[in-house]
């Protein structure tokens, strides 16, 4: 039998880190949960009355935060008392893509994580089992434990991995009810075992035993990689095929209902779009393409860096579309954005395909306005400064106009870009901003079917691309 005074941290109170110790703390009453992270503004926002939208929107994760925080759930800047209190230690930092040296642009940066576990060593007062909850390089577990083990008093540290599947904006429902969840470790050893044995312990709180994988620590570090490739490799198959939907006649949902009947194919992750986003789909699968060049499998790497490269051309068909649409010319024209975050209902705009159309549209020479619910204009002017967007020698605020309702950013435009499928852009009086717009008016739909979904704009003198063939 377990004790029931059991204490849980985790190093990283960011998008992951964050929502899943909410998680554990709220379906395991008896276990104190402690989210530590070196960034102490991070760490204030999860201690604040209301949490930042702009910094953690994400549907029901609030009021898992107030049941929670300050009973078994406590947010800390103090990452030593963390570790040397907890008997698991959960790594969840940030693991980008590498920027320099060796890999730079592929290989995943493993700089936090190991500063992390160096930070275990170092403060660690007793033996702890450690945990990888960032997605990683298969094999990392391995440098991590000789990290881990680099202390002279002789502590043990027991490594096991348990990749987090969630997707933003349905996190709390996504870890409430997992598909599965996957525990790696060294099943072949004593405390190899006793560390699942107690990981399992958690999760069962809630998952049902038979959706409770457990594997070798190098089938769970792979597998995280997997799915994401897997489910990034869907959306640019069906991205590649609205191409040729576009050319041919084909009507691309048609398609993919059509295919998505097949049980054996399956109907989700069909949706075509303006490319995908997000923080971890690019980086993932670089990091994918870059281990099998690592080991000499030119060929499979060839095959996922396809993904990749299908997804920048899918963004910049979309740009260039649009430039070709309007007469071949944006210079100087306002082009209303609408959604500026990777997906709806979350407020991320890592990776999101809105920022590389709008920097191909400024090269163009277009002005942007852009409105989304739940992103900050001080994120969206990082993103822009992040991302290299704006013509060397411009101004933000002289080629963008951050607004606050859609009808603002619509006003006075020539076209529409939907960005991103907002529930709130179905609602929108689609007539009044047709009134409001310089004409002939455009609408580009990202989202594919997503304008259609407002009937609406058959009965206007829209020009819309990317859905149908109505040019
Ligand atoms: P994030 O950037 O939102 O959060 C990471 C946090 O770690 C930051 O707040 C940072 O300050 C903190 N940190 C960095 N080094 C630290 C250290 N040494 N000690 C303590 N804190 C430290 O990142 P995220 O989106 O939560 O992703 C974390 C990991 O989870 C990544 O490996 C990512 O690939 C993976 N992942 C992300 C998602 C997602 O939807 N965002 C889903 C599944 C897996
Ligand atoms: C994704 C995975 O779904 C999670 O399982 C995983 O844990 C997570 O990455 C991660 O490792 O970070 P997330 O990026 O939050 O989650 O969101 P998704 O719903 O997967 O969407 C990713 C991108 O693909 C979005 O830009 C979305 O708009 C796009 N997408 C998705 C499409 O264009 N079409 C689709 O059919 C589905």
């Amino acid at each position: 039998k377990f004790d029931f005074e059991y204490t849980v941290a985790c190093l990283g109170a960011g998008y992951v880190g964050g929502p899943t110790m909410a998680m554990v703390a709220l379906k395991c009453p008896e276990v104190k949960v402690i989210v530590a992270d070196i960034n102490e503004k991070q760490i204030s926002a999860w201690n604040s009355d209301k949490l930042p939208m702009y910094v953690f929107y994400e549907p029901g994760l609030e009021e898992v935060v107030k049941a929670c925080r300050g009973r078994n759930l406590f947010f800390t800047a103090d990452c030593d008392k963390a570790v040397i209190e907890a008997d698991m230690i959960f790594v969840s930092v940030n693991t980008p893509t590498k920027k320099y040296g060796a890999g730079a642009g592929k290989a995943a940066d493993l700089k936090n994580w190991e500063l992390a576990a160096r930070h275990i060593s170092r403060v660690a007062n007793g033996d702890k089992i450690v945990v990888e909850k960032s997605t990683l390089p298969v094999r990392t577990a391995h440098s991590m434990s000789r990290v881990l083990h680099a202390n002279d008093r002789k502590l043990h540290f027991e490594v096991l991995s348990n990749p987090e599947f969630l997707a933003e904006g349905t996190a709390m429902k996504d870890l409430a009810k997992p598909d599965r969840v996957l525990i790696g470790g060294n099943n072949k050893e004593k405390a190899g075992k006793n560390a699942i044995d107690r990981l399992v312990w958690i999760y069962e709180h809630w998952v049902p035993k038979e959706r409770i994988l457990t594997t070798n620590l190098w089938s769970s570090e792979l597998s995280k990689l997997v799915a994401n490739a897997f489910l990034a490799q869907r959306v640019s198959s069906i991205n590649s095929i609205s191409a040729l939907c576009e050319q041919t006649g084909a009507d691309i949902d048609e398609v993919a209902k059509s295919i998505g009947m097949d049980q054996r194919i399956g109907n989700r992750f069909l949706q075509a779009s303006v490319g995908f986003g997000g923080s971890c789909f690019q980086k993932d699968i670089l990091n994918l393409v870059y281990i099998c060049e690592s080991i000499g499998l030119k060929e499979v790497a060839e095959y996922w860096q396809q993904v990749v490269s299908m997804n920048d051309w899918q963004k910049c068909r979309f740009a260039q579309r649009m430039v070709k649409s309007m007469f071949n010319t944006v210079a100087d024209k306002r082009i209303a954005m609408l959604g500026f975050a990777f997906k709806k209902d979350t407020g991320d705009t890592r990776e999101t395909a809105a920022v590389y159309v709008a920097k191909h549209l400024l090269d163009e020479r277009a002005k942007i306005a852009i409105y989304d619910p739940r992103v900050s204009e001080a994120q969206i002017k990082m993103d822009f400064d992040y991302y290299e967007a704006l013509p060397k020698d411009e101004k933000f605020s002289s080629r963008i106009d951050i607004c606050k309702d859609a009808y603002g950013a619509c006003k006075g435009s020539h076209a529409i870009c939907v960005m991103t499928e907002w529930d709130e852009f179905k609602d929108l009086n689609y007539q009044k901003i047709y009134d409001s717009m310089a004409k002939p008016a455009f609408i580009f739909d990202g989202r594919y079917d997503f304008v259609l979904v407002v009937g609406f704009f058959y009965c206007l003198n829209l020009v819309f691309f990317l859905d149908r063939n109505i040019l």
